[in-house]
């Protein structure tokens, strides 16, 4: 099954661009999809639930989304925050090169997909939303959320969405640890912020200065 490779730097399935119609940001879009990516067809549940729950994002600065797949949560930031800077990476190359493409299908210019190392080490983010991959297995989404949450700029706040049969509890309790422990000077805060039959949305913020 393509989803099964959803994170292949280079998915093994042909690309085959095909026309994708959802709301996002309160309006009918017409995007680009393709096989080989996360949830290709329409908007994952859990990422509807973040997009639909998460308070606004931050109106500038910086916003991430970690993981972008086609896009979904990365345009919704740079459609609700016109003045901020989007940062969408991913592993899977066809999946930025979707996202580029619809944010210039959106007009949207205030969005940059890369890969993850190919964003500037020293910038810091206001706003982070993600429906991270749990599937790439524990230790890899570990060391990926300990690379980019401990880079909420102060004041800042993260949004995980995660299913709860795919360990959420066990991952609040895991990042609460590790991020007190790795990072203390941030004094990062890790909370359940809301919880739906099958999702919670995880919250990390980092105090103001
Ligand atoms: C659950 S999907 C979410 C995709 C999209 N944000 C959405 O809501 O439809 C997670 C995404 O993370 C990507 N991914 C896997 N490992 C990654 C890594 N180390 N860094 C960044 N993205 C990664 C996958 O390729 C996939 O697109």
């Amino acid at each position: 099954m393509a989803s099964e490779h959803y994170f292949s730097s280079q998915p093994s399935v042909p690309e085959k661009r095909r026309p994708l119609q959802v709301v996002l940001a309160g309006a009918p879009r017409n995007l680009q999809t393709s096989g080989g990516i996360f949830s290709p067809d329409n908007i994952d549940k859990g990422t509807a639930i973040l997009l639909g729950e998460a308070p606004p994002p931050s109106p500038q600065g910086n916003l991430l989304d970690i993981g972008c797949g086609w896009g979904p949560i990365a345009l919704a930031l740079a459609l609700r925050a016109p003045h901020a800077r989007v940062y969408a990476v991913d592993v899977n190359e066809r999946a930025i090169a979707l996202t580029k493409d619809n944010a210039a299908a959106l007009g949207l210019d205030n969005v940059t997909a890369s890969l993850p190392d190919d964003v500037d080490d020293a910038l810091e983010f206001n706003t982070i939303w993600s429906n991270p991959p749990i599937r790439v297995g524990k230790d890899e989404l570990h060391s990926l959320l300990l690379k980019w949450l401990p880079r909420l700029a102060p004041g800042g706040t993260a949004y995980l969405v995660v299913q709860k049969n795919l360990g959420s509890d066990s991952l609040q309790r895991w990042l609460d640890i590790e991020l007190a422990a790795q990072f203390p000077a941030l004094r990062l805060k890790v909370s359940r912020d809301s919880t739906n039959k099958a999702f919670r949305i995880l919250k990390v913020a980092r105090p103001a200065l």
